[in-house]
């Protein structure tokens, strides 16, 4: 019996499997796939701080932005179009996350990973050509369902496709390329500002179709998992995949686990209604509050707004953008370090220690805002420490954030959830973060209008709450193999009450490393 966050006790059963050319195939168009939805967190923020972009499409924003009268620095951006360019993507994601799911059960990942891909690249096309905000909206809305699909079948068909043992690297992997997206479009937002004529924004938001092509034929010319074609009922059509993409001839081990693993799937017949029962409680914890407190960190503040922000504590258009770019470049390389050290210092240390360090950081930027805005924001001449103080801080808070919350904000939902009840609470744990993704875009820029500096205050608030959670109620599920972590569960000072004897075991023997494969 694995005790929490001990002894590390291995897989259950491990796979022979090369480093093949399909695996790596994967491995980049399914980098593509975050790298796209983290190019879409990143480009909005600073393609809405440049001029003739505000100028075409949001006048009355442009106005406020260079209205010398009114010294409301907090205010300028608040527009409700604005913030609806922004945040539909993420409604529109949430809505088809849901079709998204039934679709990649029905008809297999490869259609959805298409259908994602196309998705993706109508929208880049029609914001890139936008003439009116409603073709813009329509973009965002078309990317955000691109968003859906791909979000729902990637991760699963890299989860199905990779062996075994780099599992855990690869889910961790995807986050990666979130972040190399948002840097990506800091980047790039920051160069096309730059060019002459002032339609540089058409590049950053046509942009995304570079990815979109690659995920689009890339998803043409891989296979569909086997996996998939079990579930489907394709045997010999799944074996033949499976031979090709370990780069084995005998596959007959692997092979026989997945065709029993689907079965057992089968049984399960009433997924959602089954996550209702006591037992379950600990998952719904994890798989609602994870999300939630995830986006109440305030993050997509920072990524969404960061070039909107530091314009209104008084950077320049161009410092603002060079300052995003600084932060996106600290989100990439504390990803690194939570990769390096998640299997070592384990989950709750990370989170505990990045929840503290957010604190520390909020507290001390809502100070600086708060001592040079004041309540009517208005801050007079800024001097030049002071800027680099608040990016400094931004910056740690950002760090904190993307080798705590970031990355374990979907590694832990994703494995602690039993196998009946993973792909609904899964669908959860998506749907959860969606929406509060959302909630944040669309109030963000309406709150810093009203709550000022304190916005940072109401923030840090969470961060406590979240942190309290973490240490009371979250056991260590560092080196504990998937099946055998209701164990962990079981022995935890507050869930053990739920956990009912027949939990768990019946199943798992058989199900050793082989459903491990099914884990999202
Ligand atoms: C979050 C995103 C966030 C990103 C920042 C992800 O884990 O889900 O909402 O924008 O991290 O790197």
């Amino acid at each position: 019996m694995p005790a929490v966050g001990g002894i590390p006790t291995g897989p259950g059963r491990e796979y022979p499997g090369n480093l093949t050319p399909y695996v790596l195939v994967t491995c980049i168009v399914a980098a593509m796939g975050g790298l796209i939805f983290g190019y879409d967190i990143g480009i909005s923020g600073g393609v809405t701080s440049m001029d003739p972009f505000l100028r075409k499409f949001f006048p009355k924003v442009y106005r406020s932005k260079h209205d010398e009268s009114s010294s409301n620095q907090y205010c300028q951006y608040n527009s409700e179009t604005l913030t609806m360019f922004t945040s539909s993507l993420y409604l529109a994601a949430l809505l088809s996350s849901l079709v998204a799911s039934t679709v990649t059960r029905k008809l297999g990942r490869k259609p959805s990973m298409l259908l994602g891909g196309l998705l993706f690249f109508a929208g880049a096309l029609l914001n890139g050509f936008a003439q009116a905000v409603w073709m813009l909206i329509v973009g965002r809305i078309l990317l955000g369902f691109g968003i859906g699909f791909a979000n729902q079948s990637v991760p699963l068909y890299l989860s199905e496709t990779a062996p075994y043992k780099y599992r855990g690297a690869l889910n961790i992997g995807f986050q990666l390329s979130i972040t190399v997206g948002i840097l990506v479009a800091n980047v790039l937002n920051y160069f096309f500002a730059k060019i002459d004529g002032g339609w540089g924004w058409r590049l950053s938001l046509g942009g995304a179709i570079v990815p979109a092509i690659i995920l689009t034929g890339g998803s043409l010319f891989l296979p569909d998992t086997p996996n998939s074609l079990i579930e489907r009922g394709n045997m010999e059509d799944a074996r033949e995949k499976l031979k090709r993409i370990r780069g084995l001839e005998n596959v007959d081990e692997e092979f026989n686990d997945l065709v029993m693993a689907s079965e057992l799937s089968k049984k399960v017949e009433h997924p959602w209604r089954n996550l209702l029962q006591r037992k379950y409680r600990p998952h719904i914890a994890v798989a609602t509050l994870i999300p939630f407190f995830q986006q109440f960190t305030g993050i997509n503040v920072i990524m969404f707004y960061a070039p909107v922000l530091f314009n209104t504590i008084g950077f320049g258009d161009d410092a603002s953008l060079m300052s995003s770019v600084i932060t996106g470049l600290v989100n990439v390389i504390a990803t690194l370090v939570s990769i390096y050290g998640v299997d070592k210092w384990g989950r709750r240390f990370l989170f505990l220690e990045g929840g503290a360090q957010m604190l520390i950081c909020q507290v001390i930027v809502a100070a600086c805002i708060g001592a040079k805005f004041g309540i009517d924001g208005n801050p007079g001449e800024l001097p030049k420490w002071y800027a680099i103080v608040v990016v400094l801080f931004i910056c740690i808070y950002v760090a904190a954030f993307a080798w705590s919350w970031g990355p374990l904000g979907w590694l832990v939902p994703s494995e602690v959830f039993p196998l009946e009840i993973r792909s609904a609470a899964q669908s959860i744990n998506v749907s959860v973060n969606m929406v509060f993704t959302f909630v944040v875009a669309q109030v963000f820029l309406n709150m810093l209008c009203h709550l000022k500096f304190g916005l940072f205050l109401f923030f840090a608030f969470f961060v406590v709450v979240m942190t309290i959670y973490i240490y009371y109620f979250l056991p260590e599920t560092k080196n504990i193999p998937i099946e055998e972590m209701n164990q962990v569960w079981r022995s935890h000072w507050f869930w053990a009450k739920f956990m009912t004897e027949e939990f768990s075991d019946g199943n798992v023997e058989m199900l050793k490393g082989g459903q491990a494969l099914k884990n999202v």
